[in-house]
C-alpha cells in the first residue's frame, strides 16, 4: 500500500489497516468480535480502470508492477486457508478482478468449499459468460457501486462514458447466473436527487437493498464540504425508498435501516472515526463507532443527537 495508491493514512483507521495486512488465519478473532464469524478478508492491489472523481489517480488506473500485491504476499495471506473453517472470503482492494491471482484465489476457495464475496466495479461481468464462470468458481455475491439511476449521472461520477450500461448488464448477468447482487452508492451532493429512484430501481431489478455509504476524505481529489451532504439532506432525499446505511454513526438519519454486504461494511471501516462531545452519555455509544472528523469540520456537532435509552426512537 502506498500513499499515492491509497487514501491518506491520516484519515485511516489503524486497526483496520492492520487487519488488512494480517494473514487470513490471524483475522478470525477480530472479525468475530466485529460481528463476522467465519469470515476472512483478502485485500488486493491492482489497476482499476474507473475514473471516479473521489478515488481515481494515475497510479490506480495503471498500477506500476511494483505496487501490485505480489504472489508471495497472496500466498502468505492465505496460508492454511483450507484448514481455517471459513464460510466466506471477502475479496476487496482497488479492483481485485484485474489482479493476476484473482481466478487462482477463487479456484482455491472453491476447492476448499469457501464461498467468496467480491468488491468490484462490475465491469467484467458485462462480458458474456463471465458471470456464469465466476458462479462456477464459487462466487456467492458481488458488491458493485452504482451512482445514479440513469447513465448520465453514473458516467459523470466515474468519468467514463458507457460504464453505466456495462455495470447494469453485468449485474443482470450476475443475477441470472445465481450470484447474489449487492449494490451500494455514496451519499454525494451530486447524486442526492437520484438516490430514491436508484434505490427503487435496485430493489425492483436485482432484488437488492441499496446500501448508502458516506464519502471518504481524499484531500488531493475534492473538497469534502463541497461534495458531502448533511445527514438531514440525505434523509430527506431518501424519503421512504428502500435503502440501508453503512459506515454512518448511529444518530445519522435514524429512520433509515443499517446493513450492507460484508466486504462493503469492512471497506467503510477503514475510515478513522471519532466520538465528539454530544456522544458522551449517548446510550447508543457502545454500538456506534463514531463520526468522521471531516463531517464535524463541515457541519459541526449539530447533527449529532445523543440517544437516551428511555426515548421512543432509538438510533
Ligand atoms: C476502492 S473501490 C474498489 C472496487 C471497485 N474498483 C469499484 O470501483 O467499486 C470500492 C468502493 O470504494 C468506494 N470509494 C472509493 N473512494 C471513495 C471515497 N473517497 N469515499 C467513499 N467511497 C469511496 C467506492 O464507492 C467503491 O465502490
Amino acid at each position: 500500500m502506498t500513499a499515492d495508491a491509497m487514501p491518506a493514512v491520516a484519515h485511516e483507521d489503524p486497526e483496520m489497516l492492520a487487519l488488512m495486512a494480517t494473514p487470513v488465519a490471524g483475522q478470525a478473532a477480530t472479525l468475530e468480535t466485529w460481528g463476522w464469524p467465519g469470515v476472512g478478508l483478502l485485500h488486493l492491489l491492482s489497476s482499476c480502470h474507473g475514473g471516479c472523481f473521489f478515488c481515481s489517480n494515475r497510479t490506480l488506473v495503471e498500477m506500476p508492477a511494483e505496487l501490485v500485491t505480489t504472489g508471495t504476499t497472496v500466498e502468505a495471506r492465505l496460508a492454511g486457508l483450507e484448514t481455517l473453517g471459513l464460510d466466506l472470503l471477502c475479496i476487496g482492494g482497488t479492483e481485485p478482478t484485474t489482479h493476476p491471482r484473482f481466478e487462482e484465489v477463487l479456484a482455491r476457495c472453491a476447492a476448499a468449499g469457501i464461498a467468496t464475496e467480491i468488491m468490484t466495479s462490475g465491469l467484467s461481468l458485462a462480458v458474456p459468460g463471465e458471470a456464469a464462470r465466476w458462479r462456477d468458481l464459487g462466487v456467492a455475491r458481488v458488491a458493485v457501486p452504482l451512482y445514479g439511476p440513469v447513465p448520465g449521472l453514473h458516467d459523470a461520477i466515474v468519468e467514463r462514458p458507457g460504464q453505466h450500461a456495462r455495470v447494469v448488464a453485468g449485474l443482470d448477468h450476475a443475477r441470472a447466473a445465481g450470484i447474489d447482487v449487492a449494490v451500494h452508492t455514496l451519499a454525494l451532493r451530486r447524486t442526492l436527487g437520484g438516490l430514491a429512484p436508484l434505490a427503487r430501481q435496485v430493489h425492483a431489478r436485482w432484488g437488492s437493498t441499496l446500501a448508502v455509504a458516506p464519502l471518504r476524505r481524499k484531500d488531493d481529489l475534492f473538497r469534502y464540504e463541497d461534495e458531502a451532504p448533511s445527514w438531514r439532506e440525505l434523509a430527506s432525499a431518501v424519503g421512504d425508498a428502500p435503502v440501508e446505511l453503512v459506515g454512518f454513526p448511529a444518530c445519522a438519519a435514524t429512520g433509515l435501516a443499517r446493513g450492507g454486504a460484508a466486504v462493503i461494511a469492512l471497506y467503510f471501516r477503514t475510515q478513522r472515526l471519532v466520538h465528539a462531545a454530544p456522544c458522551v452519555g449517548c446510550d447508543a455509544r457502545h454500538r456506534c463507532r463514531g463520526v468522521v472528523p471531516a463531517h464535524l469540520e463541515a457541519y459541526g456537532e449539530g447533527e449529532l443527537t445523543p440517544w437516551s435509552a428511555g426515548s421512543e426512537s432509538p438510533p
